[in-house]
């Protein structure tokens, strides 16, 4: 099975018969998705915490260091990904599609807001909210901040700029929807959540990692159907992505390596094999990218 840096292989996996079927699929729309946030709607503070404080005094140090490095990039990534969606919630094209762009920027700020007190009562991290970020960014490496505090930035900023720029929004949804939440956020969550479970560990912080991954399970629901619907509107808007994604899959696949490695490296995430994590976050990605009718790029590993 190829992985994550075999981007070079493309369009092998699965039939064309898959293909088409994959293609016709048809998606909730925003107005659809609003609505299930409705439903779905959860309180990061009613979540008690009692128990992540015991498991976490009884971990070794070794094992405190390696789950505070690797928690430390959702904790950033869900303060990064609050405060750069406002271009796109002025990006809306329809008040559906508004209101739902409205529960995603609050989502992602509930999202932090449970690291936060994670931070806070189990990891012990003293002083405020942004000193507990401060502190969490210490751990992060050269490939985090690119893409975070470069790409995703930027992207933003084209939006604010211009909000009717169709260019800037596709681009957008590609690096925060596609690449962002749909192949780092939901690979690292789905892990994360199968170490904790497996271990019986820190209940409290894991009903909330898991209600924030059906959170993200419906921003990239979203993330589909915008790029599906330009897609077929505008099918130069396939190359577009394409080349978003060339550029910002290596950059991706690199943020979770730990530190002292480099990317192409064998290494363990929770003792879960960098090849196992790779290939679930390919076979994520290209599935959702046959629902939109785009193929993978070709990129050199
Ligand atoms: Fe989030
Ligand atoms: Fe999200």
């Amino acid at each position: 099975m190829p992985t994550l840096l075999d981007l070079s292989v493309q369009g092998d996996v699965g039939t064309l018969a898959d293909e088409s079927r994959l293609r016709s699929v048809k998606l909730m729309d925003p107005q659809q998705l609003y609505e299930l946030w409705e439903r779905q709607n959860w309180e990061a503070h009613s979540i008690s915490l009692e128990r992540d404080v015991a498991d976490w005094q009884g971990m070794s140090e070794e094992e405190r260091g390696h789950l505070a490095w690797l928690l430390s990039s959702f904790f950033i990534g869900e303060e990064r990904v609050t405060t750069q969606f406002s271009g796109l919630v002025a990006a809306y094209e329809s008040q559906g599609e508004e209101a739902f762009l409205a529960t995603q920027q609050v989502d992602e700020a509930r999202h932090a807001q449970h690291f936060n007190r994670f931070y806070r009562q189990v990891v012990g991290y003293d002083g405020t909210f942004e000193d507990r970020l401060r502190q969490a960014r210490e751990h992060l490496n050269e490939a985090f901040l690119v893409l975070f505090d470069r790409h995703l930035v930027d992207a933003c900023r084209r939006l604010l700029d211009d909000p009717a720029d169709g260019d800037a929004k596709v681009d957008f949804v590609t690096t925060y929807h596609m690449v962002i939440e749909g192949t780092l956020a939901l690979t690292g969550q789905e892990f994360i959540t199968r170490f904790m479970e497996e271990h019986e560990l820190l209940p409290g912080f894991t009903d909330g990692f898991r209600n924030i991954a059906r959170d993200e399970h419906r921003h990239v629901a979203y993330g589909t159907w915008f790029l599906q619907q330009k897609v077929r509107a505008q099918p130069e808007a396939a190359g577009r992505i394409q080349e978003k994604l060339a550029e910002l899959l290596p950059i991706a696949a690199a943020v979770l390596v730990p530190p002292g490695l480099q990317l192409g490296d064998s290494y363990e995430l929770l003792g879960y094999s960098s090849d196992e994590v790779n290939q679930y976050a390919f076979t994520a990605l290209s599935r959702r990218l046959r629902v939109i009718g785009v193929s993978l790029p070709a990129v050199a590993a």
